[in-house]
C-alpha cells in the first residue's frame, strides 16, 4: 500500500525542496518539517497498551506504546529524516545501512550495516528521502528480512512510480509513505521533476 500525504504545509515545503535556488540550511529545515509529518503518519497504527498512571490528583487510564520501533536511515540522504523521527518517536532505537549507487550499473552496493537486535514484534521504519528505482530499499528490505524483520514500513519524501511498483510487487506487505509521488525516472535514474540529488543538497556538496 502507498500513502501519499496531503497537507498544505507539506506542499509548501516541497516547493522549497524542489526549487534549485534553495540553499542547504533552508533545504534541511524543509526536509526536517516534512519528516515530522511523515513520522506522525507512519506511526498512526502503532498499537498502544492501556496502563494506569498516577496523576497528582488520582489514578487514571493512559496509553503507551509498547511496540519496539527501530529507525533505519539509508546513509547518506536518509540521515536527514532521522532526527525528526527520533523526536516524534522518542523511545525508538536506530540502526544504519550504507548503500552507494554504482553510477554505471545504478545498482545499490552495501558498505555499512549496523542495526539493533530485532524480533517479530519490532516495527522497522526505513528512512530514505528519494524512493527512485527502489534498488536501495529492496536491498535494505532483503537484508532486514535475513535479520528476522517482519514488520517494515518505508518513509520517503519523494517517490517515483517505478520504485513504488517494484517494492509493491516484491513486498506487498510493506507499506510506503511518501510526501509526493512524482512522474517518472529519467535515463540517469533521477526522479522527475524531483529535487535533484538529495544527499548533495542536504549535505551542501552540490
Ligand atoms: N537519488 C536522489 O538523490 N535523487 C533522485 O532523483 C534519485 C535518487
Amino acid at each position: 500500500m502507498i500513502t501519499v500525504l496531503e497537507h498544505p504545509l507539506i506542499h509548501n515545503d516541497l516547493k522549497i525542496l524542489r526549487d534549485k535556488s534553495t540553499q542547504t540550511p533552508a533545504f534541511r529545515e524543509a526536509v526536517n518539517r516534512i519528516a515530522l509529518h511523515l513520522a506522525v503518519a507512519v506511526t498512526e497504527d502503532i498499537p498502544v497498551s492501556e496502563v494506569n498512571v498516577d496523576t497528582p490528583l488520582e489514578t487514571t487510564i493512559a496509553y503507551e506504546i509498547t511496540e519496539k520501533i527501530v529507525l533505519i536511515p539509508i546513509i547518506r540522504a536518509g540521515m536527514g529524516l532521522l532526527a525528526p523521527f527520533q523526536q516524534i518517536i522518542p523511545n525508538s532505537s536506530s540502526g544504519y545501512i550504507g548503500l552507494k549507487r554504482n553510477e554505471l550499473t545504478f545498482e545499490a552496493e552495501e558498505y555499512f550495516f549496523s542495526i539493533p537486535k530485532i524480533d517479530d514484534d519490532t516495527t522497522i521504519i526505513i528512512l530514505e528521502i528519494m524512493l527512485a528505482t527502489g534498488g536501495s530499499i529492496v536491498n535494505t528490505i532483503n537484508r532486514l528480512l535475513l535479520e528476522g524483520a517482519s514488520k517494515i514500513i518505508i518513509a520517503s519524501v519523494i517517490a517515483a512510480p517505478e520504485g513504488v511498483e517494484k517494492i509493491m510487487t516484491e513486498f506487498p506487505e510493506v507499506n510506503i509513505y511518501t510526501a509526493a509521488l512524482d512522474r517518472e525516472l529519467n535515463n540517469l535514474k533521477y526522479i522527475m521533476p524531483g529535487l535533484g540529488d538529495a544527499g548533495d543538497r542536504l549535505n551542501g556538496t552540490v
